[in-house]
């Protein structure tokens, strides 16, 4: 696109400190995916042609660049915004092309906006030449309140929750910018400072603002029912070593062969642990408890589960269950089978389902050289 008549100013600058994540708010991660990347992908799916800017905090330009080159391979400006809104705004509206005509002013936290309210609002500011904001009606009554005393309620007919994507002709709100000696909530509130007029275009809930970590986890909903449900999965596999005592499933087994390792060689408990760190997406076993550390020397399996737990849970998710088989040919699971299931559930806090195969004398496991075991874990974010 050589000459865009439309631009979309995507402001992504702000630090988030009511969501309180460990990044700036549009780098969080909403179902693994960062918040600027879901706001910017439903502008990309809108049906105007536009010019794309994307204003990111001066350290998260590469990101912001990658994210952009991920969706529209170079079909996305990045520039560093400022510290109020009202300044990440203007550092986009001078990165727009001459032959831009209509721009609108969007919040990357407002991840989830349908892209039919991006095309909404460009039509109307074809249409009308004037200022465009899509709004919702409140629905809550509205107190005036003075300290702690309700003093008068407002008449909710006459108020409107604003979002964005907010529209304008490019050179009025250009003009308006440079006219700009205060300080404005929102871009339409510094257009009709300037003397512009704004009109109202509905407005859409999935186009709720991201603020707090509720708002986050309401996104989290909104994008499936199985929003926040996360499945993980685990495989471990560990030689016979006739010299060591078999520890499987954190229960010691008395008269088999045991399982070379440098921990104790718990096939069945590595494999549940990395199917929780896989569902929590905390990476794995060997990554998290490297065989370099010390603590974990002949460590048994009942230490890794619960270091494990430790990780899952501080992430903020609770275990669903756990569903775990063994290929081997010995031991023989069957007269233990209660015994171990209930021992690893007290463990794990959820229902643990242990069970067992062959593999028909085929493989390692048919050689009898060693275990293979695969588990499964299914985690879901605390509310
Ligand atoms: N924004 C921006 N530059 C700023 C402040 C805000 O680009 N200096 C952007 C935010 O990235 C966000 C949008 O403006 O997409 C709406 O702002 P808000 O929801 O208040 O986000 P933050 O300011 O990041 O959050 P908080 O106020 O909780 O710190
Ligand atoms: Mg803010």
């Amino acid at each position: 696109m050589i000459e865009p008549t439309v631009a979309v100013v995507i402001v992504a600058a702000g630090s988030g400190t009511r969501l309180g994540a460990d990044t700036p708010k549009a780098f969080a991660t909403l179902r693994g995916i960062p918040i600027l990347e879901h706001a910017l992908d439903g502008v990309l799916r809108s049906s105007a042609p536009a010019q794309l800017v994307v204003v990111a905090p001066a350290a998260y330009l590469a990101q912001a660049r990658a994210i952009g080159e991920r969706l529209a391979p170079r079909a996305v400006d990045v520039v560093a915004g400022g510290d109020t809104r009202q300044r990440s705004v203007a550092a986009g509206l001078a990165a727009l092309h001459p032959s831009v005509r209509t721009v609108l002013v969007h919040d990357a936290a407002r991840a989830l906006t349908p892209p039919e309210q991006i095309d909404r609002v460009v039509r109307a500011v074809e249409a009308t030449g004037a200022g465009v904001i899509p709004a919702l009606p409140v629905t809550d009554t509205i107190k005036r309140v003075d300290a702690q005393a309700a003093v008068g309620t407002v008449d909710r007919s006459e108020l409107v929750a604003v979002q964005t994507p907010q529209g304008f002709p490019r050179a009025d709100l250009d003009a308006a910018y440079a006219a700009a000696a205060d300080e404005h909530t929102d871009d339409a509130a510094l257009f009709s400072a300037w003397g512009g007029a704004v009109s109202v275009v509905p407005g859409e809930a999935r186009a709720f603002k991201i603020t707090t970590p509720w708002d986050l986890r309401r996104a989290e909903r909104e994008l499936g029912d199985a929003a926040g449900i996360r499945t993980g999965v685990g495989i471990d596999v560990h030689a016979y070593d006739s010299g060591q005592p078999l520890w499987l499933g954190g229960l010691y087994w008395p008269d088999e062969v045991g399982l070379a390792g440098h921990s104790d060689g718990d096939a069945l408990c590595h494999a549940v642990c990395d199917a929780l760190l896989s569902a929590a997406g905390l990476g794995d076993i060997g990554g998290r408890f490297g065989t370099a550390d010390p603590r974990f020397a002949g460590a048994h399996g009942d230490v890794f589960i619960r270091e494990t737990l430790a990780l899952v849970h501080g992430a903020g998710y609770t275990v669903g269950n756990v569903a775990v088989q063994l290929v081997a040919k010995h031991p023989r699971l069957g007269a233990r089978r209660v015994e171990l299931e209930s021992h690893l559930s007290r463990l794990v806090g959820a229902p643990v389902s242990v069970a067992a195969t062959t593999s028909d004398g085929l493989g390692f496991t048919g050689r009898a050289e060693g275990v293979a075991v695969i588990a499964t874990a299914l985690v879901s974010r605390d509310r």
